[in-house]
């Protein structure tokens, strides 16, 4: 413990260089940057089915305003970024603001999540303006069980934005997919065998209590461990991949294949303990986890270079810090699901 570490009572005037430790020694170097909380699609572990609740267009940070805090975060110790949404691809100008974010010294790397449904027409661009990781959502190779998912028609659009994302130069390509036991438990095989076939590492997420339904359950949900006995029974054992930063969630393994396969068990195995990530909302709004209660509200911060702006910045930032939990508490019987679904926090 030591919540001084942030320079205490007077983080005001000249920008600290402390690093951005919270409470219980953790460095946190990693921002999700939500660009937008619209989507188009309607993903059941996401989206309520109608009447999504989207900001006004006014309440959107501006790029001005999101580059200045992203040169912020970076001065204080964040060196990698990634964009979500809502789909960040339904941002007006996303390349732009990819160029600006990209031109920022210290940022080593710019990351995205993204449904593809709109890649195939930009991959290029993206990876052009300075791109170089993208994780694409693939839950199931089949339209029928895509329309149950997404409640929209489309995964041949999906196909088509994965192609044009291997043709980019210099991008890095993942495939995140969700399996719901009802759902698209019985593609699981396909969806290995489509991305080893490709070479593109694929990675189990657990569905999460994020769903704008509030329909999450642990019997709905599949377990890395039940993923990974399925995946053994028909590719063979699982080498475990020693990870190159421990604080990355996802557990990868090799199959004798040589293909990745990787899983992020948020919810049978929590990875709060090494967890590094700080989130921006689309508006503003900074979160120090998926599942926490409250906000820090950065957009009254973000219009000037002033002074004062900066030290209203450091104060928000250092009240987030420090109000961060141990773990975010699933399992315990007063977890209570966070207000915000996923589409309003960013993936
Ligand atoms: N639980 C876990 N992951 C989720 N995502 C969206 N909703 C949830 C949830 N309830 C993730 C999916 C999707 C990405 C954009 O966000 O993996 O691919
Ligand atoms: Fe859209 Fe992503 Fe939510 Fe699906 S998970 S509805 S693609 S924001």
């Amino acid at each position: 413990m030591n919540p001084a570490v942030l320079g205490g009572a007077e983080p005001e005037n000249a920008p600290s260089q402390l690093p951005l430790v919270d409470s219980f020694g953790r460095a946190h170097r990693s921002l999700r940057l939500s660009v937008t909380d619209v989507c188009n699609i309607r993903c059941v572990y996401c989206m309520p089915e109608e009447n999504p609740e989207f900001l006004r267009n006014e309440n959107l940070l501006t790029f001005d305003a999101l580059e200045r805090f992203v040169r912020f975060m970076v001065s204080r110790g964040i060196d990698n970024l990634r964009l979500t949404g809502g789909e960040p691809l339904l941002r007006k100008g996303l390349p732009q603001l990819i160029a600006r974010l990209a031109a920022i010294p210290g940022l080593d790397d710019i990351a995205m999540t993204t449904n593809a449904m709109l890649l195939a027409e930009s991959a290029k661009q993206l990876a052009d303006a300075g791109l170089r990781r993208i994780n694409i959502s693939l839950d199931t190779l089949s339209e029928e069980v895509f329309e149950r998912i997404s409640r929209r028609k489309g995964l041949n659009k999906v196909f088509a934005g994965i192609d044009s994302a291997l043709a980019a130069e210099r991008l890095a390509v993942k495939l995140n997919a969700l399996v719901l036991r009802d759902v698209n438990l019985g593609g699981v095989l396909e969806l290995v065998a489509f991305a080893g076939e490709r070479k593109i590492p694929l990675r189990f997420i657990e569905f999460m209590p994020l769903d704008a339904e509030r329909a999450w359950s642990t019997q709905r949900m599949v377990g890395g461990a039940e993923l990974r006995n399925i995946i053994a029974e028909r590719f063979g054992t699982l080498e475990p991949i020693t990870p190159e930063d421990p604080s990355r969630p996802s557990q990868d393994y090799r199959l004798a294949t040589g293909s990745v396969v990787g899983f992020i068990d948020s919810v049978s195995k929590p990875f709060c303990g090494q967890c590094d990530r700080l989130r921006l909302t689309a508006d503003g709004k900074l979160r120090n986890c998926l599942f926490g209660q409250q906000e820090w509200d950065v957009a009254p911060f973000l219009n000037e270079d002033s002074s004062a702006a900066l030290s209203g910045l450091e104060k928000e930032l250092h009240g987030c810090l420090q109000a961060k939990f141990a773990a975010h508490g699933i399992a315990d019987p007063n977890f209570r699901q966070p207000d915000r679904p996923m589409y309003r926090i960013g993936g």
